[in-house]
């Protein structure tokens, strides 16, 4: 036993009597799918410019790449004094998030005894890690995480923006705010998400039993300084040999996270990756994130769009024979949220009466659960008696499922079968606006501060839809049951744009008036044109909707607009208010709510506010104009232009109709009141 001891000993002590762990060494400025450097999994691909993507912007997903053998990680002396191999490592990671701040999820550099992590949880697992795992030594994993949301058990609201360094669990042992040093002294902020590439590198010293990270934005010299420099002692975490990569997963909030270039190094610095052989992050059509127009970024597209094209042709005749009867065409995959009819039929359960939400105007809405990913949606199933105009369908859903906006019930995609289209949805479980306002559970109250942001929340989504988008997009169907509201009680628009696809279908040249009652602007019901302006009118409507809890119009002689008017004729505003928010409001607020609202829903559209202007009124940067009234003697200054009697005669029939239809579709709504999906239970087709 002694001697057994002392010959350990010396062994420790004259290393070059045993052979050493075999280092191990490379540089990848980019990556390429024909070779076999990364083994893969999830949702990670390379892209054919050489950048790897562990996650598209897809929720509940995970991704990781690793490099393909395993690297041994114990030095060569005897278990009894050795130590875990020193490495070093540099990369270049860009997390592009969803819409912007609202990214999900990050990344983590990993070493783990193996590349494949069955079962591993999505969110803050970051595709590592799981709720029965979590913590357990046996895990022996070692991982830095670039994580842009809250550190997972963290009850201090600190930003999400933050380096950790994390040992067999998702929490964090170790954890910074993402800052750099420059010039060595000064410590400045860097946004792990959504601001360009990030160079980070991570050196772990096997002696010292230290690790450090540092980050900077790419293109700046390393700083001297790190970011994070700590007592870290991997001995017993590491096994003999670990694989080395990356993971990443997306939860609700989801961003792509790419990886430009990697290098690594056990016993010795990483190689210097050299920044201009790095491929360029793809540019992403929803971020809004600058054009270069360099040649590379051109060759670039027009490679993806060759690879794109080839891949199409493949998987055509792949889909088409394995697909029959949805009835693909080229077109159709192009897209990428295509869902299987297979999985939505399972995940409503073959569209089951107790798993229907909603029936609306343009469908009926069905809760479900993805199998791949368990994760909750609504199924908007649109039946259609001719699969005529299919193609101009395609292109309106494609371009719907581009937006993407904290305030918008996210289109996650569609599928097609025969005569039937349905529509995925986010599922936003507390339900719609006008549930919480008029039918709310055990009497809830929704307060002023929530009301408040809940018009503010809205307003951003329809200036979204209105001006910050790619093109302008009109809502058609602003209303307080198109709002839904998600668990952070945040403010979600649903069913933008559908009315305009509806309208693809129909093939015929007559308008129709597409809309509810009482929220339909006077010039809508005249022409049938909808424009950002009758947006507004709706808009308004909402505001006063929310300010007064009362429905816009009954089916006998109220109407709201009209009545807070009155209100403010006798100058007292302040009745319309809400009486079951007993008083508890900010005065100004509420007086700028019905008054905006009033201007909104002003009968000359040419009096409304833009969206833009709504949101500079609602943040208190400029007064609001005075309201005159304009409304229901004169018909004559209802329409801006040469209106005759006889236009305003036809104003008032085309009112009386869809009153009509709305009596009966109010009757409708008080019975799906509860339901929760992004379905329309009022909207009406005027006019056919
Ligand atoms: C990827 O690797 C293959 C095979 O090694 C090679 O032919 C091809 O040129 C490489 N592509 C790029 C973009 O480097
Ligand atoms: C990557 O894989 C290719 C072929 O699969 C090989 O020639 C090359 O040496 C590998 N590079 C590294 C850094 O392992
Ligand atoms: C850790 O994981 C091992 C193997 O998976 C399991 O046997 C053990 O019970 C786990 N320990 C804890 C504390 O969860
Ligand atoms: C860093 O130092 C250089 C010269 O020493 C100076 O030009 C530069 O502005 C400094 N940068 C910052 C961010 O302070
Ligand atoms: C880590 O940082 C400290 C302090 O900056 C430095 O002394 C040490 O050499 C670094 N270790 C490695 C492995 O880079
Ligand atoms: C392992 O680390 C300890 C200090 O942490 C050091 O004394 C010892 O020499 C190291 N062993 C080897 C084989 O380098
Ligand atoms: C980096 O790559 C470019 C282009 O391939 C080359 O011209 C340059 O010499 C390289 N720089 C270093 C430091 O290797
Ligand atoms: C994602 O997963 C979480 C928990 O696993 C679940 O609560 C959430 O509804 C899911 N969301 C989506 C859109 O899949």
């Amino acid at each position: 036993m002694a001697s057994a001891a002392s010959l350990t000993l010396f062994f420790c002590f004259f290393p070059l009597l045993i052979a050493l762990a075999q280092s191990v060494e490379f540089n990848l400025p980019g990556f390429n799918a024909s070779e076999t450097n990364l083994t893969r999994e999830g949702a990670s691909i390379i892209k054919p410019t050489g950048v790897l993507r562990l996650t598209n912007k897809a929720q509940n997903v995970t991704g990781n790449a690793f490099y393909y053998q395993p690297i041994p990680m114990l030095d060569g002396y005897p278990s009894a004094c050795r130590n875990a191999s020193s490495f070093s490592t540099s990369f270049v990671f860009d997390i592009v998030p969803s819409s912007p701040g609202l990214g999900g999820y990050g990344l983590a550099f990993t070493l783990s005894p193996s590349p494949s992590f069955p079962g591993a949880g999505t969110e803050h697992y970051l595709g590592i890690f799981n709720s029965a795992n979590d913590g357990n030594e046996t895990n022996h994993i070692f991982a830095v995480e670039f994580d842009t949301v809250n550190g997972h058990n963290e009850k201090d609201d600190r930003r999400g923006n933050h380096v950790g360094i994390n040992i067999n669990s998702v929490n964090s042992r170790f954890l910074k705010a993402a800052t750099y040093y420059v010039n060595g002294t000064n410590d400045e902020d860097l946004a792990l998400e959504g601001e360009g590439p990030i160079h980070a590198w991570i050196a772990y010293d096997g002696v010292q039993k230290v690790v450090n990270v540092t980050v900077c934005p790419l293109g700046t010299e390393k700083p001297t300084k790190s970011l994070i420099s700590e007592p870290v002692d991997l001995t017993s975490v590491v096994k003999e040999t670990m694989y080395v990569g990356f993971s990443a997963s997306t939860g609700r909030k989801s961003s792509s996270h790419y990886i430009l270039g990697w290098s690594f190094s056990t016993n010795g610095e990483a190689p210097a990756l050299n920044t201009s052989q790095l491929p360029t992050t793809p540019v992403e059509k929803s971020s809004s994130k600058s054009f270069e127009p360099k040649i590379t970024a051109i060759i670039a597209a027009l490679s993806v769009v060759t690879v794109l094209l080839l891949v199409s042709l493949i998987s055509l005749t792949l889909y088409r024979r394995m697909t029959r009867d949805e009835n693909l065409e080229a077109w159709e995959l192009d897209y990428p949220h295509r869902f299987s009819y297979k999985d939505l039929h399972t995940a409503t359960k073959r569209f089951k009466e107790s798993e229907l939400i909603g029936v609306g105007g343009f469908g009926a809405v069905y809760r479900g659960v993805l199998p791949s990913k368990r994760s909750e949606v609504a199924v908007k199933r649109i039946s259609r008696t001719s699969v005529q105009g299919m193609r101009e369908f395609a292109a309106e859903i494609e371009s719907l499922g581009r937006l993407r906006h904290k305030h918008l019930v996210n289109l996650q995609g569609w599928c097609k079968k025969k005569n039937d289209l349905l529509l995925v949805y986010d599922y936003i479980p507390n339900g719609s606006l006008d549930t919480l306002l008029f039918n709310p559970k055990d009497n809830f109250v929704l307060s002023w501060a929530r009301r408040f942001d809940i018009i503010k929340g809205i307003g951003a989504g329809l200036l979204y839809l209105h001006e910050e988008w790619e093109q302008v997009v009109i809502h058609r169907d602003v209303k307080s049951s198109n709002v839904m509201i998600d668990a952070e009680m945040n403010a979600r628009l649903g069913d933008f744009g559908l009315a305009r696809l509806y309208d693809h279908g129909t093939a015929s040249h007559t308008t129709n008036v597409v809309g509810t009652i009482g929220y339909i602007a006077p010039e809508l019901a005249r022409n049938g044109k909808a424009s950002t302006s009758t947006d507004v009118f709706a808009y308004g409507v909402l505001l006063h909707e929310i300010a007064t809890g009362r429905r816009p119009t009954d089916s006998g002689n109220f109407f709201l607009v009209d009545w807070v008017m009155e209100c403010r004729q006798m100058s007292r505003i302040l009745d319309a208010a809400d009486p079951k928010l007993n008083s508890n409001y900010v005065v100004e607020e509420m007086e700028l709510i019905l008054e905006l609202g009033l201007l909104c829903s002003h009968q000359r559209p040419g009096s409304r506010p833009t969206m833009r202007q709504v949101m500079q009124y609602l943040n208190e940067d400029g007064p609001l104009p005075f309201v005159d009234d304009e409304r229901s003697t004169d018909c004559q200054s209802i329409f801006e232009t040469n209106a005759s009697s006889t236009d305003c005669q036809s104003t008032f029939e085309t009112n009386a109709r869809i009153l009509d239809v709305i009596s009966k579709d109010s009757i409708l709504t008080s019975h799906n009141s509860s339901s929760i999906g992004a379905i329309s239970s009022t909207s009406i087709s005027a006019g056919r």
